[in-house]
């Protein structure tokens, strides 16, 4: 018989482990406290993780998460074949040396009856408190979700980011027929056909909103919203961009539904940039890699966004891996009327709204954003000064406008309508 012995647990252990916890609770069917999402992300997060190994296979684990002199077991999993082995009490101890290096002076441990862990607890010295009951509350989303969109920085968005967005008519329309309303009735969808969509890309000069887009389809789905920003993945991962991609892409298989947002793609998938970022692992390739996976599954959308869809890498829009791109334009004047009448607020009542509209011709709604908040400070300051009961003028706002440096240019627009040519596809 081979023997085992006890490690740190790595990264790489996770399927493994994943795996073989899965077998355990098979065998003792009782209801962990702790889902396996949430023992990864403490274990992550400054907790201690061992695992025993027998060659290349996990057969035990434990794992502990350390708040202070506070520490909880999370988890103690064992491999069938090998209990009775002395392996628990042993994954304990290295445990529990682990945690008082962090300053742990209490460890608690919460398991159904008979659970693996409990003997090795026993043989541990711990000791169980009768008495106390456990209480739990699950929010909205899957609670073993919830710990694992923590760790990847994702959130369930309020409702009503959609209609939020004023204006903007010809890119509601689309993206709500194409987009929201396939994946909000997949089984009518499916009755006549559409194809519901798993990967889109936006396009659009700087302000126009397709971050603001992006968040209105998960608000309206009511799926969680996950941002992986290419930076953040290159500092989190020990390894390469393209490994921590690909861990990303792995932790977001584990959720039900999921609207991933890569804003700045360019950054990862551009014709450059993803050889200037991490020229052995090719960065690119591996989010190219990581689609089709992502594609297979249902409740899942990928949003890319990019202010320069030329520099993406044509591989990257290559008909099969995004099913469509959508450029989000700069408002015309019907919108930007929309767009200053959501920032104006009550002075929308005093000034000319016509006038502003035909001022702010090169404006985005970022612009008119700011616009809209300068002249109100403006005012505003005008008031304290004065006293008055100051009235917002269509001077005040005009004067706004005239310090906003437009994000529209000539060439911008130019570009942006060649790019219509070359690479909508909706
Ligand atoms: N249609 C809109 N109505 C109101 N505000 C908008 C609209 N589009 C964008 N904005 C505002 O403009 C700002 C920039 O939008 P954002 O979505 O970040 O643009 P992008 O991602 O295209 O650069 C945000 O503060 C957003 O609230
Ligand atoms: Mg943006």
């Amino acid at each position: 018989m081979p023997t085992w012995r006890l490690r740190d647990f790595h990264d790489d252990d996770l399927d493994r482990a994943i795996r073989m916890w899965e077998q355990d609770r098979q065998a003792d069917d009782s209801y962990p406290v702790f889902p396996i999402s949430e023992v990864m992300a403490a274990a992550r997060a400054g907790g201690s993780a061992v695992v025993a190994v027998v060659g290349d296979d996990v057969v035990g684990m434990a794992v502990s998460r350390n708040e202070g002199e506070r520490a909880w077991i999370t988890l103690v999993a064992l491999s069938d074949t090998w209990r009775n082995r002395g392996i628990g009490s042993a994954l304990i101890t290295e445990l529990e040396r682990r945690m008082r290096s962090q300053g742990v002076r209490r460890i608690g441990a919460l398991l159904a009856p008979g659970a693996t862990g409990t003997k090795a607890l026993e043989n541990s010295g711990y000791r169980s408190r009768s008495g106390l009951l456990y209480y739990e509350k699950a929010e909205h989303i899957a609670p073993s979700d919830a710990g694992l969109l923590a760790e990847l920085g994702g959130r369930l968005l309020p409702p009503g980011l959609w209609s939020d967005l004023a204006g903007m008519e010809r890119e509601k329309g689309t993206i709500e027929r194409r987009i929201v309303l396939p994946l909000a009735e997949p089984a009518l969808a499916d009755r006549y056909g559409v194809i519901p969509p798993k990967a889109v890309i936006l396009f659009g000069p700087p302000g126009t909103g397709k971050t603001s887009f992006a968040k209105a389809v998960a608000s309206r789905l009511g799926w969680p919203f996950v941002e992986l920003f290419p930076s953040r993945i290159a500092a989190a991962g020990s390894g390469s961009l393209a490994t921590s991609l690909r861990e990303n892409f792995a932790d977001l298989a584990e959720l039900e539904s999921v609207l991933l947002f890569i804003d700045e793609v360019e950054e990862i998938a551009g014709t450059r940039s993803g050889l200037a970022v991490d020229p052995s692992h090719g960065v690119t390739n591996e989010l190219l890699k990581l689609i089709p996976g992502f594609r297979d599954h249902d409740e899942r959308l990928l949003i890319c966004a990019t202010n320069s869809v030329r520099s993406l890498d044509p591989a990257f829009l290559r008909p099969g891996r995004f099913d469509y791109v959508i450029p989000v334009g700069p408002p015309d004047s019907s919108a930007r009327s929309a767009i200053w009448q959501r920032y104006l607020g009550p002075a929308a009542d005093t000034v000319d709204l016509h006038q502003l509209v035909e001022a702010s011709e090169m404006f985005t709604p970022a612009d008119i954003e700011f616009a809209a908040r300068k002249g109100a400070q403006a005012v505003f300051e005008r008031e304290v000064a004065h006293r008055q009961g100051t009235r917002a003028t269509t001077q005040d706002y005009l004067t706004a406008i005239t310090d906003t440096r437009p994000t529209l240019t000539d060439q911008v627009l130019t570009e942006f309508n060649e790019d219509i040519q070359t690479y909508v596809r909706m």
